[in-house]
This record gives C-alpha cells, sequence and structure tokens, in this order.
C-alpha cells in the first residue's frame, strides 16, 4: 500500500501497522515534511482495513522524537506560528482519532512536540531510557500540538503546570508514577511489548475495540449523561456484529472466540 516517504518508514506485518519516525540526524525532530508525511499516512490508515493496530516509534538508540523542528520554528512570525501551531494540532487530532488503537513505543527523547505527539497516542509504552517533557518555555514560546491541554488531562492540572512552568525533563519512572506512560520496560524489550499488546488488542473484537476508542474519544469532552448515552448507541451497534454473536456463543460453548473483525 503506502508511498515511499522520506523521514517516516511504514511496515504493515499481520494487522500491525509500524510508524517509525526517521530522521536521526535531528533526534527525529518534526519539520513540516514530516508532519505533512505524517497527515498523509494517516490518511491513508484511516481506510485502511487491513491495520488493525498501530505503533508508532522513533529510530534510534536516542529519541523518540525531540520536538517540533526548531531551527524551521526560528524564524516564525506569529501568523506562521499560529499556522504551524494548527497544522501539527490537526494533524496529531487524526492520529488520536483514527480508527485504529495507537500505542507509543517510545524509545527516547519524548520532548515538547515529541510528548504531545505520545499523548495523543491511545496507549504509551516507554523504555527506561525515555525522558518526557515539555521544555517548549526554554525556548519562549509554549506547546503548540496540544500539550496544555492533553498533558493536564493525562496526568492532572498541578501536575501538568509543573512540568510546563519549569520545562523540566523527567525519566520513564516518574512519567510512570504520574500516569504519562501506561508501562515502563527494558529498551530491548520495546518493540516486542509493544507488539504483544497490539497482538493482544488484534485477537479480541475489532468493532468493539474501535467502539471503545470511539466512545472514550467522544465522551471523555461531553458531560457524564451525554457520554453514557453514547455508550448506550455504540453498545447496541455490537449487537449488529457477527463477533458479538461468535464471542458470546463461544462463551456459553466453553471454547474460545474466533473473532472475523465482522
Ligand atoms: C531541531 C534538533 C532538535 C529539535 C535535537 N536536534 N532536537 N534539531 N529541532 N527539536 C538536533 C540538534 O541540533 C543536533 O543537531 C542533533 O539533533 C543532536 O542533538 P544534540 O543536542 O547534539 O544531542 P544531546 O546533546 O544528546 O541533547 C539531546 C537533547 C537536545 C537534550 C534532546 O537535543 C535538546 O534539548 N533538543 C531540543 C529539545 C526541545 O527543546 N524540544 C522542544 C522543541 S519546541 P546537530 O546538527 O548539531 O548535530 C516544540 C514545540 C512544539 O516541540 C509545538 C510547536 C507548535
Amino acid at each position: 500500500m503506502m508511498g515511499q516517504f522520506e523521514n517516516l518508514l511504514f511496515e504493515k506485518d499481520n494487522g500491525i501497522g509500524m510508524i517509525t519516525i526517521n530522521r536521526p540526524k535531528a533526534l527525529n525532530a518534526l519539520n513540516g515534511a514530516t508532519l505533512s508525511e505524517l497527515d498523509a499516512l494517516c490518511d491513508q490508515l484511516a481506510k485502511d482495513n487491513s491495520v488493525k493496530v498501530v505503533i508508532v516509534t522513533g529510530s534510534g538508540e536516542k529519541a523518540f522524537i525531540a520536538g517540533a523542528d526548531i531551527t524551521e520554528m526560528q524564524p516564525m512570525s506569529a501568523v506562521e506560528g499560529r499556522n504551524w501551531g494548527k497544522f501539527g494540532q490537526a494533524v496529531f487530532n487524526k492520529l488520536e482519532n483514527l480508527p485504529q488503537p495507537v500505542i507509543a513505543a517510545v524509545n527516547g527523547f519524548a520532548l515538547g512536540g515529541g510528548c504531545e505527539l505520545a499523548m495523543a497516542c491511545d496507549i504509551r509504552i516507554a523504555s527506561e531510557k525515555a525522558k518526557f517533557g515539555q521544555p517548549e518555555v526554554t525556548l519562549g514560546i509554549t506547546p503548540g500540538f496540544g500539550g496544555t491541554q492533553r498533558l493536564p488531562r493525562l496526568v492532572g492540572k498541578g501536575r501538568a503546570k509543573e512540568l510546563l512552568y519549569t520545562g523540566d525533563m523527567i525519566d520513564a519512572a516518574e512519567a510512570y508514577r504520574i500516569g504519562l506512560v501506561n508501562k515502563v520496560v527494558p529498551p530491548e524489550e520495546l518493540l516486542t511489548v509493544a507488539k504483544g499488546m497490539a497482538a493482544k488488542i488484534l485477537s479480541r473484537a475489532a468493532v468493539a475495540v474501535q467502539l471503545c476508542k470511539a466512545a472514550v474519544n467522544e465522551g471523555m469532552d461531553m458531560d457524564l449523561d451525554s457520554g453514557v448515552a453514547y455508550e448506550a448507541e455504540v453498545f447496541g451497534l455490537c449487537f449488529a456484529t457477527a463477533d458479538q454473536k461468535e464471542g458470546m456463543t463461544a462463551f456459553t460453548e466453553k471454547r474460545k472466540a474466533n473473532f472475523t473483525g465482522k
């Protein structure tokens, strides 16, 4: 499927789509070209039923993504900065709202836009070597790809504000402690653990998994009554799937379900 990208690698294996941000010389910093490629790849993935789970990682030993590309932002005017922020926000919203679950396998520095990209993923698995932070205030800017919004939603207002105001970097253990990442694993196990989690999700009823994602994503922006009403609708929809019939029949027959994703 996928066209060739200059700054991304993409491979598909047994329903898992693996995106590798690939600008190791700049610690995988997101320049305009890389974001445009990610945007195009998200459009392709949204239409690709053969990819059931997506993993995002960074190439090289050192970095997941060391932020937006500072050399590109350095000369920007106020209007250009605003447009750049809006573009990145749109790409990350697209990633967040892909029908497939997205796992960030954070292999190293996840700073600024890199931390923001990880937060736009559904689940974050960190290598013990990963480091997180929103160092924007050390550069004279605020986060601009959703960090001021997703960070407090993930870790709470107080912890988010400390990270945002100080620009401090935290290690993977601290990121785990404050709920920024789901688990921390030795570097050499990172991709195996991410693929293992992806394989487990893949073994479940795909429509139900996608509807869980939609219910959480849509519901988090609603009041509770509207959120549970939305849940009732997606719950009902499951009964129109073959996998619901299979899942419940398998249970009553005391065997393992054989899901088809239909
Ligand atoms: C452009 C970057 C970069 C970045 C690293 N590089 N981060 N280039 N943009 N964000 C480049 C370096 O310039 C250097 O290039 C090469 O990658 C290796 O980095 P070093 O600094 O030499 O490595 P090291 O000393 O190990 O330090 C690693 C580091 C540091 C701590 C991660 O690179 C760093 O602080 N980077 C910036 C992190 C940051 O501030 N990110 C937030 C950006 S703002 P050369 O050519 O010299 O080898 C942001 C805003 C998002 O993300 C929202 C926008 C709207």
